[in-house]
């Protein structure tokens, strides 16, 4: 391709902020486009019309055309509205299906989200013919994307669409789309021959969708180095290791950024008081007396806050938390969990702040709002993960001066330096191997350092808050893989 020709990249996935979003992967496909626009590519960004978007962005959408499509093995049709809408110089173009996509809700159950997703990935190939946009790559996320590329080879190998070339990334292992064989040949419509052993099929009875999609990609990344190892590993593999280990010659590990002017401490309306890397010691006070305020804590500046928030599952390390929880609490810590999940968490957490009232919240809810106002108002910041592909909470943390104490593993090592007394560097506390003891110990060091060796923390608050946690040299890595694939 010549060399200042646009490239056309089209995004397809399941949640992108600000109208749907469950976790970072949503942050990913909002703040990764506006990236690449900026380095000067066209890109489409195509998701389905939930009910559960925002009726400010409904309205906001123009409609562009509709037509049926053939789905499942008997080749029932079901009807493909297209609706779009231009922000910032990205194209949103959302599918409507009323039969799919109107249950509010993005996940509602794999029996469901099976043919949903069967039918958003076909349909999205469809709607780029339909457009005429042809783009040069399609980039698919996670598993409800990863029949885009079965279906470009298939289906639609012979359409201008087919020419596109493929990236699947993976945002989170854990979960690939696993179901019987039947129920996926009969939603997908697929081929008989690609249930075989080296594509869908995962055992005698059922088929994974994610395993098919990382046979057929043309390029496989993942959202950090590390995680990029880890998963061809028995240990982190969820079962795909040995899949991916033969697959690794397209295999790259990219590490995510975010979105610095989303996440910009000095011009967040969300806090009590703005600030940046010169003013942040001062400022954030400001910001931590309004947070103990808002949640009924005790109002003390010089009480050290903890903060978490996190989709409350296994993954995330809540049970080492849970373990050492009344040793966190001493008289001079507070503790604020924002989060929704398993229930197992919920009441652990919400026990916790009835037993110490004044120095814990559990705010069981996902918020938003509360969530910037976290970010600024605690002193340090817990992502003690079991496995955590790159996290996205300890980015956001230190850009707003708040120090992450992490488990190193995934994206939590590749971006968390630990603290080095001797020579003052580094962004965080960590830890390696996942024991609550060791969690324990790296909040016991944060401790001391936050209240014994004052100007030490605060140099890691400013160093934090001017380290490069934006999407720019991640981004300008994802269009040199583009680049690699368009030449192909
Ligand atoms: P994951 O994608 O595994 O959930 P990440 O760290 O990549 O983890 O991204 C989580 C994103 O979701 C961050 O933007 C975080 O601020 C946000 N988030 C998680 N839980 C909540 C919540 N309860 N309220 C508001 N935002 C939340
Ligand atoms: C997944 C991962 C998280 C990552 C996010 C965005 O949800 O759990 O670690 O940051 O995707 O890539």
């Amino acid at each position: 391709m010549a060399k200042n020709a646009k490239r056309k990249i089209a995004f397809v996935g399941s949640e992108c902020y600000p109208f749907v979003k469950t976790g970072g992967l949503g942050d990913v496909m909002y703040a990764l486009p506006r990236a690449l626009v900026s380095e000067g590519c066209e890109v489409r960004v195509i998701l389905p019309l939930y009910a559960c978007i925002p009726q400010k962005y409904k309205d906001q959408l123009e409609y562009k055309g509709s037509f049926m499509m053939d789905q499942t093995q008997e080749g029932r049709t079901f009807f493909v509205g297209i609706m779009e809408m231009k922000m910032d110089g990205v194209t949103y173009d959302f599918v409507e299906n009323r039969e799919f996509f109107d249950w509010g809700n993005p996940y509602t159950g794999l029996w469901e989200d099976i043919p949903k997703y069967c039918f958003f990935s076909k349909a999205s190939l469809a709607i780029l013919n339909y457009l005429k946009w042809a783009p040069d790559v399609i980039h698919c996320h996670d598993w409800q994307a990863s029949l885009v590329p079965l279906y470009k080879r298939t289906k639609f190998w012979d359409t201008p669409v087919g020419a596109a070339k493929t990236v699947l990334t993976i945002h989170n292992l854990r979960f690939q789309g696993i179901c019987g064989i039947q129920h996926l040949k009969y939603w997908s419509g697929l081929r008989d021959d690609l249930f075989d052993y080296p594509v869908l099929k995962w055992n005698e009875d059922e088929a994974n969708m994610f395993k098919g999609g990382l046979a057929f990609a043309d390029m496989i990344t993942t959202v950090s180095e590390t995680y990029a190892q880890e998963i061809q590993t028995g240990a982190y593999g969820e079962g795909l290791d040995a899949h991916l280990r033969y697959h690794s010659p397209r295999l790259h590990g990219i590490v995510n950024g975010i979105d610095v002017e989303q996440w910009d401490p000095a011009a967040d309306r969300l806090l009590a008081a703005q600030y940046n890397a010169d003013n942040a010691v001062e400022q954030k006070k400001i910001n931590k007396g309004a947070l103990q305020e808002k949640l009924g804590l005790e109002q003390d500046g010089h009480k050290m806050v903890l903060g978490l928030i996190s989709r409350l599952t296994d993954q995330k390390g809540l049970d080492l938390v849970d373990a050492i929880f009344p040793r966190l609490i001493d008289g001079n810590t507070q503790v604020v969990i924002l989060g929704t999940g398993d229930p197992r968490y919920e009441n652990a957490f919400r026990y916790f702040e009835g037993e110490y009232k004044g120095s814990v919240c559990a705010y069981i809810s996902y918020n938003e709002t509360l969530a910037h106002l976290i970010y600024a108002g605690a002193d340090a910041f817990l992502v003690p993960s079991l496995f955590e592909p790159c996290g996205l909470t300890q980015l956001i943390a230190m850009r707003y001066g708040t120090v992450p104490v992490v488990r190193e593993t995934g994206g939590l090592k590749d971006t968390v330096a630990p603290f080095r007394r001797d020579c003052n560097e580094g962004n965080g506390f960590t830890f390696d191997r996942y024991d609550a003891g060791l969690l324990l110990d790296a909040v016991n060091n944060a401790k001391t350092v936050y209240f014994t060796e004052r100007q030490a923390w605060d140099e890691m608050v400013k160093r934090n808050m001017n380290k490069d946690v934006s999407w720019e040299s991640s981004a300008a890595k994802y269009l040199a893989l583009y680049d690699e694939l368009i030449q192909k």
